[in-house]
């Protein structure tokens, strides 16, 4: 007796039932098991019979031939091949295996790539060998792939019984065990909330499998048919789980990319473990100076130094994220010299206008960063801001003085040197008509703007600017950057316009799930105005990775925003319920901290009328409510709260229901 594929791959066998304790586990794209077998074959090129048995348990199909066949899993997924091989008419016979995540570079001859030119080239298994289980090397694992191809390059006939994948992404996690949720009236909203929280799953990895990049540890090799190998097997963090950029490539650490993921991982999984092996690995990097570095390893210590302004800051928001997520005081603690001497690096760039002068180029691969530039003030003053709120938890007021001075002055400076009346925007420095996304959705979430008229002026001229495909980012050319849309649709949230902030994210995350060239599970990094597969950065477009967990903003900010669930201290010891609910008629959505749950529950009319609204959050915890425009009283066992212009302030933890007035 054969052992079944699935029994054999790897020779590990992790069966995760769904765990149904979460609501709406139907809308989790993640595998319930982590052996997969092919969803359904897209097309067949040449010869092979009873095909479709390789989509069930009992597979056997046979290529004649010089044939192929292209398996499609309907999502992306990771992971390592295996190819359970019956008999073969030729002890020369290979079969070999191709990947792409999208339908644009489907090839039996390459794979789509991880280099900036060219493509990857095929895994190879020498099946005449005999029967047996072909099992790829770790270091072949692909880190993202809707499509698979399999083709033969002989003229033998080769039985093919099973075809196997072993999922390698999110290793230290139950793959369905969400900790949160979300689940509103609108279809669209919920599936960008879930391919969020997939594709940030795509997007932890084992970290002995990091670095895609062949330019930073071997010179790219090319093979004799001209494509180029590849491999990914560059230690980048300690621990089994790391938060990495993308899942294709580059898997490495950005603590850029980390600003919007951290937030969107804990709303969903809560995997706090991956992030702190990716943290730290960034903060081991520290030069005496302070300056933190762009990357982890390998790029960072590659020899080639990279100065980010706007990175190295991001580096520090990652800090205050973390602490505020896992509430670990003493990890705090204990990394708050490095987060002062991180702050000191970022002022000795400031001159006497009050602005940072920014002297390098490297940021998001937008272009034209540097001098007084926008984004960069508005994430110092961002950052400034985090830095003293930590300090005032830590009872450090030796630095609140110098950081509030540095913070009151990039606000006013900001304002008198780079603010434009006449268009609303912020300019990307003072000798430029360029207004960029970046710098203006920033300077809203960074509260930089001087009164809530100059921040609803930014998000009016910023929504004029939408095109059939998203938000432009016209500071990296003629971009869509799903990156920096995150930070404008947060804008939008908070200059009080609920509406715009969904509209934008059914805009652009929408024709992200839809368009057929994707991966209708996770969200890509970048992408042209025009609609094209093209992201202005790279020269070669089969080089994008469609699992970018920079681009999964909407997650936690469907949860925090339209929810309404804010946590106002760390782990959500104090909170504030303030749901904006836009357009929608339903929300039902939750996450979890160390502390406990904290979930809402809103209905609306048609009109936008608030017709049912209760929350829950934890024992011992307390908090606001804000319901503008709302009447009626807050009911929780004995207490009756009634609203006051629709606040109430001081609620204690527990389950609590609104009577609304007649
Ligand atoms: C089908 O296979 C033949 C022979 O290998 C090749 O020339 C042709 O390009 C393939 N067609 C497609 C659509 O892949
Ligand atoms: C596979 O084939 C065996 C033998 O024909 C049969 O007993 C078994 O039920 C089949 N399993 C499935 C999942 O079809
Ligand atoms: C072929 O199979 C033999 C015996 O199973 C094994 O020792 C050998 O490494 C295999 N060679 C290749 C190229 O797979
Ligand atoms: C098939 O591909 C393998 C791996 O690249 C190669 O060694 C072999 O020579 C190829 N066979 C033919 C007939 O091209
Ligand atoms: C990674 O794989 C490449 C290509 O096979 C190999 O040359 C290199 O030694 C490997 N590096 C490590 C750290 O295993
Ligand atoms: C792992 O931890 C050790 C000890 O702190 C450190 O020297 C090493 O650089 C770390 N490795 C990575 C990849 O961060
Ligand atoms: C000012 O901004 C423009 C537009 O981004 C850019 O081309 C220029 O290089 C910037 N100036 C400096 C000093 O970086
Ligand atoms: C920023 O500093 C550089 C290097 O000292 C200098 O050349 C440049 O003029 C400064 N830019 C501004 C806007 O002051
Ligand atoms: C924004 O900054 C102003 C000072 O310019 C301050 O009064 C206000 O409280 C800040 N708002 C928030 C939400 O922090
Ligand atoms: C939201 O923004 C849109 C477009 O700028 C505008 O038409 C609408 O009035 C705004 N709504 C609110 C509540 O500000
Ligand atoms: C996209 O995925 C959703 C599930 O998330 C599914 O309902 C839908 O049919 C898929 N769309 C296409 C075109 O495959
Ligand atoms: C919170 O406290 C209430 C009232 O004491 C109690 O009924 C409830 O079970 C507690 N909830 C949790 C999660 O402990």
């Amino acid at each position: 007796m054969r052992r079944p594929l699935q029994e054999a791959l790897v020779g590990l066998v992790f069966y995760f039932k769904a765990c149904s304790a979460v609501p709406y586990s139907d809308y989790i794209l993640a595998p319930s098991s982590r052996t997969i077998i092919p969803t359904s074959v897209r097309s067949v090129n040449g010869t092979i019979t009873n095909i479709q048995s390789l989509t069930t348990a009992n597979g056997s199909a046979t290529f004649q031939g010089v044939s192929s066949v292209t398996f499609d899993f309907q999502r992306n997924i990771a992971g390592i091949v295996s190819l359970d091989i019956g008999s073969s008419s030729s002890d020369d016979a290979f079969l070999g295996v191709t990947f792409t995540e999208s339908s644009l570079w489907i090839c039996s001859q390459a794979s789509d790539a991880t280099a900036d030119s060219g493509l990857d080239e095929p895994l190879w298994f020498h099946v005449g060998n005999g029967s047996s289980i072909y099992t790829a090397e770790p270091k072949h694992q692909r880190g993202a792939f809707r499509y698979m191809t399999l083709t033969g390059n002989t003229s033998a006939t080769v039985e093919v019984k099973g075809v196997g994948i072993y999922f390698t992404a999110a290793p230290s996690q139950d793959l369905q065990a969400y900790s949160g949720y979300f689940h509103s009236n609108d279809e669209l909203l919920n599936r960008v909330w879930y391919s969020g929280a997939y594709t940030n799953q795509l997007c932890s990895i084992d970290p002995n499998y990091g670095d895609a990049i062949p330019f930073f540890n071997e010179a790219i090799e090319t093979n004799p048919d001209g494509f180029d190998k590849w491999w990914s097997n560059y230690t980048v963090t300690n621990g089994t789980s790391a938060t990495v950029d993308g899942a294709k490539r580059d898997r490495l650490v950005w603590p850029g990319d980390m600003v919007i993921s951290i937030p969107s991982i804990f709303v969903s999984t809560n995997d706090l473990y991956s992030v702190i092996n990716s943290l730290e690995s960034l903060l081991r990097l520290q030069m005496p100076n302070g300056m933190l570095p762009y990357a982890g390893a390998p790029f960072t210590t590659s020899g080639i130094e990279f100065i980010s302004f706007t990175y190295h800051l991001h580096n520090l928001i990652a800090m205050a994220y973390y602490y505020q997520y896992s509430g670990d005081l003493s990890w705090l603690s204990s990394h708050w010299d490095q987060f002062k001497l991180g702050i000191e690096w970022s002022l000795s760039s400031v001159d006497s206008t009050g602005l940072m002068n920014v002297t390098s180029s490297s940021d998001w691969l937008r272009s034209g960063m540097g001098g007084h530039n926008i984004e960069a003030n508005a994430i110092l003053y961002y950052t400034l801001n985090l830095g003293l709120d930590l300090a005032s938890i830590l009872n450090d007021s030796s630095i609140t003085t110098t950081w509030s001075n540095y913070s009151t002055n990039i606000k006013s400076a900001a304002y008198d040197l780079l603010w434009d009346d006449s268009t609303g925007l912020y300019r990307d420095n003072e000798t430029t008509s360029l207004y960029p996304q970046d710098g203006n959705s920033w300077a809203i979430k960074a509260n930089l703007t001087i009164d809530d008229q100059q921040a609803s002026a930014i998000t009016a001229a910023l929504q004029s600017r939408w095109g059939t495909y998203g938000a432009p980012a016209p500071e990296a050319g003629e971009t869509v950057s799903p990156f920096i849309s995150g930070f404008e649709v947060e804008s939008h949230f908070l200059s009080g316009n609920a509406t715009s902030a969904l509209d934008l994210v059914r805009l652009e995350w929408g024709f992200m799930l839809n368009d057929p060239r994707m991966t209708n599970s996770t969200f890509i990094e970048g992408y042209s105005t025009n609609g094209s597969l093209h992201y202005a950065p790279y020269e070669n477009d089969p080089r994008v990775s469609h699992a970018h967990g920079w681009s999964t903003g909407p997650t936690s900010l469907l949860s925090f925003y339209v929810a309404g669930l804010h946590l106002t201290s760390a782990q959500g010891k104090t909170w504030k319920i303030a749901p904006q609910i836009g357009d929608l008629t339903s929300v039902d959505a939750g996450f979890s901290s160390a502390l406990g749950a904290f979930q809402s529950s809103i209905s609306a009319g048609a009109e936008g009328e608030l017709t049912a609204f209760s929350f829950s959050v934890p024992n011992g915890t307390s908090g606001d409510v804000s319901l503008p425009g709302v009447g009626g009283t807050l009911v929780s066992g004995a207490q009756r709260v009634v609203l006051s212009n629709g606040e109430a302030k001081g609620l204690a933890g527990g389950a609590w229901v609104l009577e609304l007035s007649k």
